[in-house]
């Protein structure tokens, strides 16, 4: 399991242009707002306030660059999808997600968070295929199982499979996760270990 011995804010960036130089291989963590991927990335380097959390959706409104161990970058990005934001900040978040996920070359996964009460949304599954499509290394992870019995987790997910089987060949990785019970942190970690290892064999 990754021992997690330091974890530094390098930088927050309005778009890919402003990001920090491009070094280290980057995780990155997408998904609609209110999803709860600043959560998840507290969760990941076990730190409460890491990363800003709040109830309200449209919380993360930049590319936040944090340093991990001194070698490898956790990316918190701004949610897309939520409503209230206005048609205008909506676009300048998701040109700016968008651009970062394709064209950032370190990029060694977006973990693209899906709410796991939900049944497939459009632009879930929208963000997704495009992500295939552009080739982008992607997983996927299932964020607040704790909001649902074993059995609901799995007809849901069971459903969601079956609407991306209609667009992949080849299911992407999963993962499930819930920073309330602190559960599935472990999974992802190893995730970014076996990454960070090829990436050095390079
Ligand atoms: P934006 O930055 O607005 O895009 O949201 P986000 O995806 O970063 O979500 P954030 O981590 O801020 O969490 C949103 C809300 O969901 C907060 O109220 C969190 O406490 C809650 N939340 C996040 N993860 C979980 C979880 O695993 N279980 C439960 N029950 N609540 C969660
Ligand atoms: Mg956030």
């Amino acid at each position: 399991m990754m021992d997690i011995q330091s974890v530094r804010f390098i930088k927050s960036s309005p778009d890919l242009k402003s990001c920090p130089p491009a070094g280290p291989p980057e995780y990155a963590f997408a998904g609609r707002s209110n999803v709860g991927k600043s959560s998840l990335l507290n969760l990941l380097v076990n730190m409460k306030n890491l990363a800003k959390t709040s109830a309200t959706p449209g919380k993360t409104r930049l590319i936040n660059h944090y340093l991990v161990n001194e070698s490898w970058y956790m990316v918190d990005l701004p949610g897309y999808g939520y409503a209230r934001t206005g048609k205008k900040t909506r676009d300048t978040f998701l040109t700016a997600i968008g651009d970062y996920a394709l064209h950032r070359e370190t990029l060694g996964c977006l973990f693209i968070l899906i709410d796991c009460r939900h049944k497939p949304l459009a632009n879930d599954l929208e963000f997704i295929n495009w992500a295939g499509t552009g080739q982008i290394p992607l997983a996927l992870v299932f964020t607040k199982t704790d909001k649902l019995s074993a059995p609901g987790l799995d007809s849901n997910l069971t459903i969601y499979k079956k609407s991306l089987a209609q667009s992949w060949e080849e299911l992407p990785v999963m993962f499930f996760t819930s920073s309330f019970n602190r559960t599935g942190s472990e999974e992802i970690l190893k995730f970014i270990e076996k990454s960070n290892e090829s990436y050095r064999n390079k």
